[in-house]
């Protein structure tokens, strides 16, 4: 399935890796730290289109912690006390569909129904449901820092033998060398802080334990970029790796995933982009040191700068709820084969 999305994606020239110095910051002078890296990023079965050529992010001066409407924990706690209602019927056919979770959750291994699994920003359990299929619900936990979108797992009859915590995926409530699986399935995205969520992905696996990290891409189309930038963070697939690597994951594959009828995830981003992995090499805690959390929730917030950010947010999630039925379109008139 993969190749219809990878049709559209002008970008295929994939996969440099950006090294920045700085925990999550991507410098200026990051081009010429742009080297060619094989072997990391898997197209599904399109294998042809992969190249090694260097291709260096569009925007490098992007932070990955700024303050973007929803990139704020108190933000994205509002956003899903109101989206809860009716996520399950407007985010998941346009953004996250059943056979792109099943395919984002094939590089997770799954094999064995016993595994200790953690689903973390699990939401209304919607990845849970796909987790399930290959291990047995009460050995899956399902963590979320907003109750309103766990309520709505909770009502769900497959999901009734899960654990489901409320609990921050920057700081998780899991002992070291706990689970089999991390999964985090399109919840990234809303982290101020994604190294520190990884790094703690790292802790709380056993030794040969396995993260997945699901989320959207970086668009390359401008107006795509400028509505993710106000909006929430869109890592780039280099900036995946880098977080996978800072934080001691070994073997990391990224594979590049989207809707079926969607032929343009690289250049509109997408809510679902990539499926990333990384193999935890020994027991115990990460090797990456981070200071204290930067971010502060209880810190005042200025009201006329909270209605702005509110207003480019609500925008932005607009054009995000009308990029998938566009491109639905596009994939009907557009004949098959040629890039939109
Ligand atoms: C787009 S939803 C994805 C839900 C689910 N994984 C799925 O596949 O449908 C993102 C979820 O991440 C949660 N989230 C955002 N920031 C979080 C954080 N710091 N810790 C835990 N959950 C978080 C949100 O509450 C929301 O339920």
């Amino acid at each position: 399935m993969a190749s219809s999305v990878l049709n559209g994606a002008e970008n295929l020239k994939l996969m440099s890796s950006i090294r920045p110095t700085g925990f999550g910051l991507v410098r200026s002078n990051f081009q010429e730290r742009c080297f060619p890296r094989k072997g990391l990023v898997s197209f599904g079965w399109n294998y042809k289109a992969r190249t090694s050529t260097p291709r260096c992010s569009i925007s490098s001066s992007r932070p990955s912690s700024q303050p973007r409407f929803i990139q704020h924990k108190q933000e994205a706690f509002w956003f899903y006390r109101f989206l809860s209602i009716v996520y399950d019927h407007v985010i998941n056919p346009g953004h996250w569909t059943e056979d792109m979770r099943d395919d984002a959750l094939e590089p997770a291994d799954l094999y064995d129904r016993n595994m200790t699994v953690v689903d973390v920003g699990g939401g209304t359990g919607f990845t849970t449901l796909g987790i399930i299929k290959h291990v047995d619900a009460k050995n899956v936990t399902i963590l979320d820092q907003s109750p309103h979108q766990l309520a709505k797992a909770r009502q769900k009859e497959p999901l009734k033998e899960c654990k489901i915590i409320e609990g921050d995926a920057e700081e998780l409530p899991f002992p070291t060398d706990y689970a089999d699986r991390y999964v985090s399935a399109g919840s990234i995205e809303y982290w101020p802080d994604p190294q520190r969520g990884i790094r703690e992905a790292y802790r709380v696996l056993k030794i040969g334990g396995k993260a997945c990290v699901i989320g959207p891409v970086y668009p390359t189309f401008w107006l795509s970029r400028f509505f993710a930038d106000v909006w929430m963070l869109f890592p780039k697939e280099e900036e995946y790796i880098e977080w996978f690597e800072k934080a001691g994951f070994k073997d990391i594959k990224l594979k590049r995933i989207g809707p079926k009828w969607y032929r343009g995830v690289r250049r509109h981003g997408l809510i679902m982009g990539c499926s990333v992995t990384g193999v935890k090499p020994f027991s115990g805690d990460s090797p990456l040191q981070l200071g204290p959390k930067v971010e502060n929730v209880k810190k005042p917030v200025n009201p006329f700068v909270f209605l702005l950010r509110f207003l480019l947010g609500a925008m932005a999630s607009t054009y995000y709820i009308l990029v998938p039925i566009y491109m639905w379109i596009k994939d009907k008139i557009v004949p098959k084969g040629v890039p939109i």
